[in-house]
Order: C-alpha cells, then sequence, then structure tokens
C-alpha cells in the first residue's frame, strides 16, 4: 500500500466503526466516468457509487447548480415554503403519475415513509391491515421497518424482531403471491428489479399476477425504484414497462446525482389519508438537494440521458453478453439498459480486485453476482474500453481458479 492509503486506512481503522469492508482504494476525483484515486491513477467507473452518480462526475450542469445554491441559501427546514419542493414534486408526479412526494435523504427512508404511509392508509380507512408482503431476494434498506421487508437473513437476523407482519412470497412465482395477498394484506412491496438481490427483473407474468391480487384484494402496491427507477433501466421507472399501477413509489439514489435525497411518491387516494404531523424530517428536501434533484430530472428528460440509456443499454448488453460467452463460470446474465448483473458459478469476490487491476470499477452482489450500475452518460467507446478491462479481470480470474 502507498502512503496516502496507508495514512487512509489507519485512521479510519482506530476511528470509523467498522460496519464496512472497503476495498483498498481512496478515489479522489471524478469526471465523466473516469475515477482518480489518491495516487492519481485513473479508473473506469461501472458502479457510480451504487448506482447514485447517474449522469456520471462532477457533471458540469450540477456542479454549477449545487455551488450556485450553496452560495444562496441550503436549508431552512420544512417549517417554511421551500422554493424547489414543489417543482422537484411536480416533475416526479409528471414521470410516475403519481400525484405527491414526500422528501427524505435516502433509499431506506423512502421505503419507510411508503410503509408508514401504507399503514396510516388503512389506519384512515378505519380498516386497520397490518401485514406485508415481500419478496425474497429483496433488499429495501437498513432501518427497521426496511430491514423487516428486506429478505436476507444474514442482515436480518441480529436485530431481531422485526416487525412481525411481514411474509416473504417467492420471487417470480405468480401462483405463490396470488395465494398470498389477501384482505388483510396492508401493502405488497418490491422491487421491479431486484437490484442488491442480484439484478433480478421481475417477469411480466409475476408482475401482472401481483397486480391482480392487489386489485382484487383492495391492497396497495409499494414499487421500491431506489436503485432502478429514474433512467436506470432506459425508462422513468421500471414499474411502468412491466404495466404495474403501485399507489407508492420509493425513489433515492440517482435522484440527488451525489446529493443525498429520496421520496416517498403517492397517489391522490393515498395522500388523501394523511395528515399534517404523521412523518417528518429535518433535511427532507432541503434547497439544495432539491436543486440536485432538479438538475438530475432536467438532464434525464430534457438532456436526453434516457433516451441515451436506452440506445446505450443495447450496446451494453450485447457487449457483454458476448464477453460472458467466453467465460464458463459466468452463467447468465441478467438486466435492463444500463442495469447488469453477471450470475457466476461461484463466490464473486476475486472479480472485484481483478477489475480493480485492470482500471475498472465494479462490485459483488448476492456473493455469486457481479453487479454493473455505470453512470447513466456512458458512451459506447467507454463501454467498450470498460468492457474490454473487465474481460481482461475475468480472465485473470478464470486463469487463478
Ligand atoms: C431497492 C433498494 N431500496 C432501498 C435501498 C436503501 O437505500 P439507502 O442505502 O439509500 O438507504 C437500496 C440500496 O441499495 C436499494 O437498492
Amino acid at each position: 500500500m502507498t502512503m496516502v492509503l496507508d495514512d487512509v486506512v489507519a485512521r479510519e481503522s482506530r476511528h470509523v466503526l467498522q460496519t464496512y469492508r472497503r476495498n483498498p482504494v481512496t478515489f479522489v476525483r471524478g469526471e465523466g466516468v473516469r475515477l482518480w484515486d489518491a495516487e492519481g491513477r485513473e479508473y473506469l467507473d461501472l458502479l457510480s457509487g451504487i448506482g447514485v452518480a447517474a449522469l456520471g462526475h462532477s457533471h458540469p450542469a450540477l456542479t454549477r447548480a449545487i455551488t450556485e445554491q450553496a452560495q444562496t441559501l441550503i436549508h431552512t427546514s420544512n417549517l417554511f415554503y421551500n422554493p424547489f419542493q414543489g417543482q422537484l414534486a411536480e416533475r416526479l408526479a409528471n414521470l410516475s403519475g403519481l400525484q405527491r412526494a414526500f422528501f427524505c435523504n435516502s433509499g431506506t427512508e423512502a421505503v419507510e415513509a411508503c410503509m408508514k404511509f401504507a399503514r396510516r392508509y388503512w389506519h384512515t380507512r378505519k380498516e386497520p391491515r397490518a401485514e406485508f408482503i415481500a419478496l425474497e431476494e429483496s433488499f429495501h434498506g437498513r432501518t427497521f421497518g426496511s430491514l423487516s421487508v428486506t429478505s436476507d437473513e444474514h442482515y436480518r437476523v441480529p436485530f431481531e424482531p422485526l416487525l412481525p407482519t411481514v411474509k416473504f412470497v417467492a420471487v417470480n412465482d405468480p401462483a405463490a403471491i396470488k395465494a398470498a395477498v389477501t384482505a388483510s394484506t396492508a401493502a405488497v412491496i418490491a422491487e421491479p428489479v431486484q437490484g442488491e438481490g442480484g439484478i433480478r427483473p421481475l417477469t411480466p407474468a409475476f408482475a401482472s399476477a401481483m397486480a391482480e391480487a392487489c386489485a382484487k384484494t383492495g391492497t396497495l402496491l409499494i414499487a421500491d425504484e431506489v436503485q432502478s427507477g429514474l433512467g436506470r433501466t432506459g425508462y422513468p421507472f421500471y414499474f411502468a414497462a412491466l404495466g404495474l399501477k403501485p399507489h407508492l413509489v420509493a425513489v433515492g439514489k440517482a435522484l440527488g446525482g451525489g446529493v443525498p435525497i429520496g421520496a416517498a411518491i403517492v397517489s391522490q387516494e393515498v395522500a388523501d389519508t394523511i395528515s399534517f404531523g404523521d412523518h417528518g424530517s429535518t433535511y427532507g428536501g432541503n434547497l439544495l438537494a432539491c436543486r440536485a434533484g432538479l438538475c438530475v430530472l432536467d438532464e434525464l428528460v430534457g438532456g436526453g440521458v434516457l433516451a441515451h440509456v436506452a440506445r446505450v443499454g443495447r450496446h451494453f448488453e450485447q457487449r457483454l453478453k458476448s464477453i460472458a460467452a467466453k467465460h464458463a463460470f459466468v452463467k447468465e446474465v441478467r438486466g435492463k439498459g444500463l442495469m447488469w448483473g453477471l450470475q457466476l458459478d461461484r463466490d464473486a469476490a476475486p472479480v472485484v480486485p481483478a477489475a480493480l487491476a485492470q482500471g475498472v470499477v465494479v462490485n459483488r452482489t448476492s456473493e455469486t453476482v457481479v453487479r454493473l450500475l455505470p453512470p447513466l452518460v456512458i458512451t459506447e467507446a467507454e463501454v467498450d474500453d470498460a468492457l474490454g478491462r473487465l474481460d481482461a479481470a475475468l480472465d485473470a480470474v478464470g486463469a487463478a481458479a
């Protein structure tokens, strides 16, 4: 390790709570899809800080918006009107077809808000329904509510007891979801493309069975689009591609392009059951975060990023599939747009350092999956370069096995 890294690691290991197993790299600068570490080495970023830096790093418009807002006014709290929250809520309403947004600071808070609003809906209707149905392989966040609908035992067990009213259903099993949802279910929560669970899009057959089960019983549907939403799949929201009409949608990650912001977007029918004081956040949707959100949505829609993802996503898919076909230990390629997973027949952990050695940033999820979430602005030439490096990393992993 070098001097800079040694110093960083030593200080963190003394004073930062050790909840993260970090890769031995300190990134200090970024531009577009490129990152530089403290030693000046350049990398291509196929992870975007886990799906956050949708516009890439140091995007000129986002940098300008944040700088200007920081020089004007950063935060006032939700005790006062905010010149940007209504604008951002209006844009999210236009993109989602749902009327109203509640702003928070992260994905888990967005899920938490959706779960509280679902409970509040049934409470207001004087038909208290407590039960949530979630899917196996799901990931919705680390706070107690979100963790309660997250399936992975590894995340759950040390913190039990969690919410007692959660049932898990096998993903992409239409009969199972139909059997599970009843007139006591408050809400079904699902990621239209499961992210941490290994990049698993819901099948249209499962989505329609889920929609039918919800419609039949009056159950609310919560779409967790924290990872899959806002352009990642080439659609504003992947629920629309599946023909779903959720009552509540959770967003986060890409919304601020790196500035923390999340939102629960809800239908007017749900909104009508919520009262003043039911939920709140000191920071949620402050001026700085909303300016960032407005800039990201500007670029996504007016700036042509969505259309770009649809195009470059097809190129990414073709290149990735042809590379995957060369490596016998890659069993399946799953994803949409610029959200991809390589299912390996083994632990994917060695791929991450091998990729870093080739100058490309990727991630392992669900133990055996290599996850790729590049900035949405990646060009075809950058895709070729980055996937060429991943190919070399897979060669190295294959040779070492
Ligand atoms: C689908 C989904 N929901 C919720 C979350 C939690 O978001 P955060 O880490 O911002 O709390 C994540 C994070 O990976 C996610 O992928």
